[in-house]
């Protein structure tokens, strides 16, 4: 039996592998820290349109300052354009209808990234309160999964395919040394199978689904425990080998590909950006 060797690549320049050229996009905390960052940059790799969904109803001044950005790249290779959707990921049938309402406007849907998410208190796990877990499920998890059917309907719909990325932690593969959140390690832990659940579901429609697990970052989410107690800093610097935190924009290689064709057989992994911290 002769094995036929696959076909040549079709794109010449490693930089078409990496362009999101006229693609869509859906980002659910969209208005700040590593949901925006990831947003500008689909938008400067050629996106038609990025919709930032977030809680507030207004966004953000960093947010608007972002878009201002991002408009100036119209007609240098992409259109620039940010938009933004205020909507709880907590709320099914309204991440539905946001899903429905950008496939309506925009005709297509290629790249969802399921990014809000919540830390919750640190407390004593043997005197966890019922409400509270169930708060960090309902957006760790529930509104995780809620975005991606909200995109993976419309890529559906539309029958293209699209990469649906969704943002796990560090803290579903350790325990965050010292911080008893119990409730943030399980709630990222399930990200992570869920991930792997609807890679396998969603392949035969050519829609690939993976996660990323970023360590600690700098950006709002660890204010709570930074603004009382600022030597955290130095503390979660020492967790990993590189023996700093990681700074918001460095999420944006690994969300480009892997919402691009760069990343075409990648599907079902977990992509750790820790600068090591998993390696100790
Ligand atoms: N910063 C870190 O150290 C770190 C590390 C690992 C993973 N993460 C994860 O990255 C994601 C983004 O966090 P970030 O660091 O950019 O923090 P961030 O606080 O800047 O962003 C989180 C966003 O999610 C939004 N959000 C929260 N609940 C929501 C809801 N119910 N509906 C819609 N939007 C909601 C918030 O308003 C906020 O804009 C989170 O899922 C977080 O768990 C962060």
């Amino acid at each position: 039996m002769t094995y036929a060797l696959p076909a040549p690549p079709t794109s010449t320049l490693l930089t078409q592998d990496f362009a999101l050229i006229d693609r869509v996009a859906l980002i659910s905390g969209g208005n700040s820290g590593l949901g925006l960052e990831s947003a500008l940059a689909m938008a400067e790799a050629g996106a038609r349109a990025v919709y930032c969904v977030d809680l507030p109803e207004h966004p953000s001044a960093e947010w608007q300052k972002v878009r201002d950005y991002a408009a100036k790249l119209k007609g240098k290779g992409g259109e620039g354009r940010l938009e933004y959707v205020s909507a709880d990921v907590r709320n099914q049938d309204k991440m539905w209808q946001v899903g429905e309402m950008i496939g309506d406007k925009e005709g297509r849907m290629d790249i969802c990234l399921a990014g809000a998410g919540v830390l919750g208190d640190a407390v004593d796990c043997l005197e966890y309160p019922g409400r509270e877990f169930q708060r960090i499920m309902e957006t760790n998890v529930h509104g995780v999964l809620w975005t991606a059917q909200a995109a993976g309907q419309q890529m559906r719909r539309f029958k293209n395919g699209g990469s649906i990325i969704l943002m796990a932690s560090i803290a579903a593969h350790v325990a965050f040394k010292g911080h008893a959140v119990a409730q943030y390690h399980t709630s990222k832990a399930a990200v992570l199978q869920l991930a792997r659940s609807l890679a396998c579901e969603l392949a035969p429609e050519g829609i690939r689904v993976n996660s990323v697990s970023p360590g600690f970052m700098l950006t709002r989410f660890p204010k709570p425990y930074l603004d009382v107690q600022p030597e955290y800093e130095h503390i979660w610097s020492s967790m990993n080998p590189m023996k700093r935190m990681g700074k918001p924009h460095e999420i944006r290689g690994v969300m480009v590909w892997l919402a691009s064709d760069a990343s075409s057989f990648c599907n079902g992994s977990d992509i750790l950006v820790d600068g090591g911290h998993h390696a100790w």
